[in-house]
Order: C-alpha cells, then sequence, then structure tokens
C-alpha cells in the first residue's frame, strides 16, 4: 500500500471565538477577537495522522478561495498527500465555533464545497482508494457519497467511521465498519430509541447493527472499545483542557493508523486516548495535534 490511511471527508475553515457562555435565542454576547483555523473533521483527521508519522492522503473538496488554500497549505505542511484535493463549485466550508472556558465547543458547519463531494468524485479517485490501506470518514460529506465510497471498497480495506454529525446509517455502511466510532450523542442518534443507558448497553446494540466492531469515547472518562470478543474498558489520560476542538478527530485518526499497522482495538485506542488528551491542552483543532514524539511523552 503506497498509504497507511486516506481521509475521505470534510475541510473546513474553522471560525473561533471564545466565550464566557454561550448566547441564548434573541442574547447578545461579546467574545475574544476572532481566530481562523484550518479545520474540519477530514482535514483534522489527516494532519493528526501525518503528523503522527502516517502516510496519509486526503481525499475532499474545498472552493477556489482563500479559505481553500488555508487548508492545502495545512494539510502540505503535515504532509499529507493533496493530490485527492478537489478544488471548486462552491465555497470552501465554514464552521462557526465558540469556545467556553471549560474548553468545551459548540460547533455550526456550512458545508459548502464538501456537500459537492459527489458519488462521482468518489468514483474518480478508485486508485487513490486502492492504494489505501485503511480508508476513513465521517458525515459532513454526503451520505450517498459515503455509500458510494462503502460500495468501491476492496475486501480487505478496513473501513473507519465516526458518523458526525450523526443520522440513522444505511445497514449497507454499518456492515463494513471496523470500527464505528461514536460518542455518547453519535450513539443514542445511530441507534434511535433503543439506545439503553450505559456505554456497554450502547455498544453492544451497536454491534447487533452489524459493525465489525464499535468504540464508544466517553470524554475524560476514557472510551469503551467492543467487538464479537468481548467488551474492554480504555482509561483516559489526566489533563487540564483547554480547548477540545477537533480532539475527537485525532483520536478517529490516530486509532485508525494504529489498527492499519496491525494493533489491537485496545492497544489502539488507547494510543489514541493519548493522542487525544494531548490536543485537548492545546488551541485550535490541527494546531494541537501531537508528534509521536510528544505522544510518547504523555
Ligand atoms: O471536529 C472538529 C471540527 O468540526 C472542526 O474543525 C470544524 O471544522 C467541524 O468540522
Ligand atoms: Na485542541
Amino acid at each position: 500500500f503506497e498509504y497507511d490511511l486516506l481521509v475521505v471527508g470534510s475541510a473546513n475553515a474553522d471560525l473561533v471565538v471564545a466565550v464566557e457562555r454561550r448566547p441564548g435565542a434573541g442574547e447578545t454576547v461579546l467574545g475574544s477577537d476572532l481566530a481562523l483555523h484550518p479545520g474540519g473533521k477530514g482535514a483534522n483527521q489527516a494532519v493528526a495522522a501525518a503528523r503522527l508519522g502516517a502516510r496519509t492522503a486526503l481525499l475532499a473538496r474545498v472552493g477556489d478561495d482563500a479559505h481553500g488554500r488555508l487548508l492545502l497549505d495545512s494539510q502540505r505542511a503535515a504532509g499529507v498527500d493533496t493530490s485527492g484535493v478537489l478544488v471548486g463549485g462552491a465555497p470552501t466550508g465554514v464552521a462557526l465555533i465558540t469556545v467556553d472556558p471549560s474548553g468545551d465547543n459548540s460547533i455550526v458547519v456550512s458545508p459548502g464545497a464538501n456537500g459537492r463531494l459527489t458519488p462521482d468524485d468518489i468514483r474518480a479517485a478508485s486508485a487513490l482508494i486502492t492504494a489505501s490501506r485503511v480508508v476513513s470518514t465521517q458525515l459532513e460529506i454526503p451520505l450517498e457519497t459515503v455509500e458510494e465510497l462503502v460500495r468501491g471498497l476492496r475486501p480487505g480495506t478496513r473501513f473507519v467511521l465516526n458518523p458526525s454529525p450523526p443520522q440513522e446509517l444505511p445497514a449497507a455502511v454499518l456492515a463494513v465498519c471496523d470500527p464505528l466510532i461514536v460518542n455518547e450523542h453519535e450513539a443514542r442518534v445511530v441507534l434511535g430509541a433503543d439506545a439503553g443507558t450505559t456505554p456497554e448497553e450502547w455498544a453492544g446494540a451497536l454491534l447487533a447493527l452489524g459493525p465489525r466492531s464499535v468504540v464508544v469515547t466517553l470524554g475524560d472518562e476514557g472510551a469503551l472499545v467492543a467487538d464479537a470478543s468481548g467488551t474492554a474498558r480504555v482509561p483516559a489520560v489526566k489533563v487540564t483542557a483547554v480547548d477540545t476542538t477537533g480532539a475527537g478527530d485525532s483520536f478517529t485518526a490516530a486509532l485508525a493508523w494504529r489498527l492499519g499497522a496491525g494493533g489491537s482495538l485496545t492497544a489502539s485506542a488507547a494510543y489514541a486516548a493519548r493522542v487525544g488528551a494531548v490536543a485537548v491542552t492545546r488551541q485550535g483543532a490541527q494546531a494541537s495535534f501531537p508528534t509521536a514524539e510528544e505522544v510518547a511523552a504523555v
């Protein structure tokens, strides 16, 4: 394989304002100076994996505009192969982000060009897909595009999905996830009414929908991994959060890469938890992702 990881997904310009608290309906609050960062769940995953040392490519669509150039520059600076990044069709996606004093964020995404990443674009990129050991994606691109990606996978290519933002998923997509990676909110949406109440129940119910494996991330309580051989808890790494934006993306990327390298689900998730822990201690998404040396020091 030429690539350890191909990330198919979104690229957004993140417009970030720190606030003391979020406004309610009809309310105005003053925040910090505006920060502009390269983001998007797909672009974040690609940078996170490349910074750890994975041979990484990104398949995405950005606009022919300044935000698109910002995103391409950050991918290239991290060493990501951008031959699969398409340009034009709509303005680059934008994420409007507020970060509160606890480091938690709220995000509104305007998909822009991400919404124009089509099934045809996937078919045209079949060489890139075939050249990759692991393929990961999220749901900031059209679901029909994800469905086409799944149809085109070769047997033996590992597929990793973080269904964010969440929606109910077709059986054909669920069946190839190895793993499906969800937080509590995503688990509840994917499961619908019968979610259950404990992480063990969510994991069991999700496995019953067809994925080969499931990872439930639990914030500062670590993660739960589950597959046919059973379930295991992965402890959290204790840190003080400054900005959690993109930490989940770095977790997913690290997990996908370690699994592709032959790691067990538990060991790969434990490594990914350390990557995410470093990311939450720093501002921004991509800017906060660690190198392998920095992870080793945690
Ligand atoms: O997961 C974090 C990302 O979500 C941000 O970078 C933002 O662009 C949104 O896609
Ligand atoms: Na961060």
